[in-house]
């Protein structure tokens, strides 16, 4: 009876268009067909949520919208990676996802910078140097990847979902309150 409670109860709902207490008289009479449909309905979802390496938070905000989408943007082209490496797909998928990771995180980094460059952000040199550490690892990674020396690994994969979920809410929320001073929401 478990198996109706928390995240597949939505499903049924929304799969059988009938209350829950139908539901369970239901189960007691047509027991298998209805187990065959909730055991897969379970699986799926615990795929998906298996598949999500990260997932965005209201407390990632750091208080200005253009950079809290770029977050979510960066959050998702992340999970895309990570489900494609998970499922196995070929390089021909990852491959591009992880280039169009690293021009995103460039063009994210960037208006960063340019928003702390014009409010005279003081703590600018020490956010830019993080900046250009993982642009250049990315790069190198991404450089030996080109060259048949690795493929993508989970490893880079969790390390990157840790820098991001570190950096945003240590560094990058430190320039929030002072961009918000400054007329940047
Ligand atoms: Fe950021
Ligand atoms: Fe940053």
């Amino acid at each position: 009876m478990e198996l109706w409670r928390g995240t597949a109860t939505p499903i049924f709902f929304w799969f059988h268009g009938r209350s829950l207490r139908e539901g369970y008289c239901e189960l007691s009479t047509v027991q298998y067909q209805l187990q065959v449909d909730v055991i897969i309905i379970v699986r799926i979802l615990v795929e998906e949520e298996v598949l999500a390496l990260l997932n965005w938070n209201d407390r990632y905000s750091v208080g200005v919208k253009v950079l809290d989408d770029q977050h979510k943007g960066l959050i998702g082209i992340l999970n895309e990676l990570h489900e494609a490496m998970l499922k196995a797909q070929a390089e021909s998928v990852s491959g591009p996802l992880l280039q169009r990771l690293l021009d995103y995180t460039r063009v994210h980094f960037a208006a960063e910078d340019r928003f702390m460059s014009e409010s005279r952000f003081p703590g600018l040199a020490q956010h830019r140097a993080q900046h250009e550490a993982l642009t250049q690892k990315l790069g190198e990674y991404l450089t030996r990847r080109q060259r048949g020396e690795t493929g993508i690994q989970i490893q880079l994969l969790h390390f990157l979902r840790d820098w991001l979920a570190t950096h945003i809410q240590k560094e990058d929320k430190e320039y929030g309150p002072w961009l918000n001073e400054h007329g940047i929401q």
